[in-house]
């Protein structure tokens, strides 16, 4: 037993160097994935306005802002889109020269060695803003299947290095590994949201990509934020199918279900730091009310402390930036 007063824990805690020897979690740009938004067209840099600091690029765009990513020693960038038009089947999501795909593409070829991962979802493309394909007034499964499957091969034939399926159909990692297999990438990996929570902490992506839905919500298919239980059986289900990583999202609502995903399973697991908790330390900072720069440390280190190998964060440039100049412990 440790004991009062042989020992003092605060000994450590005395100076910077001596609390930096100790540290148990160590934060690193190399933990991180940093989102981009696209959009067809050229030189056009929209400003989100619930996401203060992320924009909606157009391809060219899109390469200048990795560049600077790429520059932090960030690994890799995650890929969202906008189609020109809406439809419902949500078309332009399998088309070869959608925006994603187009941005894919530049990127492979002007900056080879970030990794470029395509989040494969209908939501953004679909007319009612639903992720899979509505029969009868309800969201399909297994009509979606294959639609999900185009989707990630026609990514891949893009470039994208990785995919990353976020529609919570069943069956839908199984269905894009056999048809990337059968179209040329069985080395492609895919990160699969497995976790996913119907979250009021979308909010502003939604409002990133005008994605909310046009009817109904999204708990058909996302998982009631409850169930911690049926969130393992969701993992565990995802890897049966081939998942080479496997993704909880949102994130600080949900650190208890990554500290256990953590200890059960030994696949890289990730973490999405999602939208509406950037957007509310962006609005408490923007009011003086919080330390952003502590802030962020502090959520971001959380999510590691509880087990995340990787974080999709909007705060990545920032925390790399604050990471290479030694201030996040200043
Ligand atoms: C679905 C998707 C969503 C997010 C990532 N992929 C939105 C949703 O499920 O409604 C949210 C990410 C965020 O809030 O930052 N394609």
């Amino acid at each position: 037993m440790e004991s009062f007063p042989k020992t003092r824990l605060r000994r450590w805690r005395r100076t910077p160097a001596s609390r930096a020897l100790v540290r148990e979690t160590r934060l690193s740009a190399d933990r991180f994935v940093a989102p981009l938004f696209v959009k067809h067209g050229n030189r056009l840099r929209e400003e989100i306005s619930s996401l203060p600091g992320v924009f909606r690029l157009s391809p060219d765009e899109a390469v200048a802002e990795a560049r600077a990513i790429a520059e932090l020693s960030i690994p890799a960038v995650i890929l969202f889109g906008l189609p020109d038009k809406k439809d419902e089947t949500g078309s332009e999501a399998w088309d070869d020269r959608g925006a994603v795909q187009e941005t894919a593409h530049r990127l492979k070829k002007e900056l080879p060695d970030l990794l470029v991962i395509a989040d494969v979802c209908l939501d953004e493309y679909t007319s009612h803003s639903h992720c899979g394909v509505v029969i009868n007034g309800e969201v399909d499964n297994d009509a979606t299947l294959p639609l999900l499957a185009k989707v990630a091969v026609s990514l891949a034939r893009a470039g994208a290095d990785v995919v990353a399926p976020s529609d919570m159909m069943d069956g839908r990692v199984g269905a894009i590994r056999s048809g990337l297999d059968a179209a040329g990438f069985p080395t492609l990996p895919i990160v699969s949201y497995a976790a996913k929570s119907a979250s009021a902490f979308y909010g502003p992506f939604r409002e990133a990509v005008d994605s909310a839905p046009k009817f109904g919500d999204r708990r058909g298919y996302q998982m009631d934020p409850a169930n911690r239980r049926e969130a393992m059986r969701e993992i565990a289900l995802d890897l049966e199918e081939g998942a080479d990583a496997v993704m909880v999202k949102p994130a600080l609502a949900y650190l208890d279900v990554i500290r256990e995903a953590r200890e059960r399973f030994d696949a890289p697991i990730a973490a999405y730091n999602v939208s509406g908790e950037y957007a509310m330390v962006k609005a408490a900072a923007a009011n003086g009310w919080v330390d952003e720069k502590r802030i962020v440390y502090e959520i971001l280190t959380g999510i590691v402390r509880a087990g995340a190998d990787f974080i999709l964060t909007y705060h990545a440039k920032d925390a790399a930036r604050w990471i290479r100049e030694g201030s996040f412990t200043a």
